[in-house]
């Protein structure tokens, strides 16, 4: 998956495009780690994070900390939080991202949720979706089984029980999308370009961003 090389891309995007303050609404947060790394030495100045987990908004709070700025951290849903939005927050923030989180929703969700990032960004912000991606003409099941290939040959260290809670989980919660569907979302919602940043060697994991 590379979290590491990712949130290094993220941070140097970061560092290069905001060189005035900047402010961020992160969707999915989860404890924000990476995040908060990704964030030491940007020009940050507020950061709102949203999770379905109490337990990990805890500790997201605990690691922004160190970053010292305006920090909300709110308990919700992303995609009822992100319907509101656009009437109480309209052109907001100059980041939204979400990493990890978009893939568990259906398509008519994602295409919701894109429509008010959409609404909500500043007019030079950018929407950066760090995700699981299927391959072009690449079914769901097809993605699943070469997603489970790759856990049972390189996750040496994992046990049959573990194996199977992976099976599971992947198997009734991940929904990812092509990039070319990503892209036509990005296309229907006013962003003018999208720009892919990284992708991982094994063709599941990408980073996107969405210019207005
Ligand atoms: C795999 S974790 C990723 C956490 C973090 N973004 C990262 O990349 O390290 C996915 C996170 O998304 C959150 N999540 C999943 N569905 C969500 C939803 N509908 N609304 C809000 N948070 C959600 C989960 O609680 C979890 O913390």
């Amino acid at each position: 998956m590379g979290h590491r090389e990712i949130y290094t891309v993220l941070h140097e995007l970061l560092v290069s495009h905001f060189q005035k303050p900047f402010r961020m609404l992160e969707l999915g947060c989860g404890d924000a780690s990476f995040t908060a790394q990704a964030l030491v030495d940007t020009n940050i100045a507020a950061y709102q994070g949203i999770d379905l987990s109490e337990v990990a908004l805890e500790i997201a709070e605990e690691n922004l900390a160190a970053i010292a700025i305006e920090t909300i951290l709110l308990k919700g849903d992303l995609s009822n939080f992100t319907n509101e939005l656009p009437q109480n927050k309209p052109q907001q923030f100059d980041i939204i991202m979400t990493s990890f989180a978009l893939h568990h929703l259906d398509l008519a969700q994602k295409d919701s949720v894109i429509n008010n990032i959409s609404n909500c960004l500043n007019p030079d912000g950018i929407f950066i979706l760090i995700d699981v991606v299927r391959q072009e003409n690449e079914e769901r099941e097809a993605y699943i089984r070469r997603y489970l290939n790759d856990v049972e040959q390189r996750w040496s260290m994992i046990t049959p029980q573990e194996y199977s809670m992976v099976e599971n989980h992947i198997s009734a919660s991940d929904f990812p999308e092509t990039q070319q569907t990503l892209r036509q979302l990005a296309a229907k919602h006013n962003f003018s370009r999208v720009e892919c940043l990284y992708g991982d060697r094994l063709d599941t994991t990408q980073l996107l961003c969405f210019y207005r």
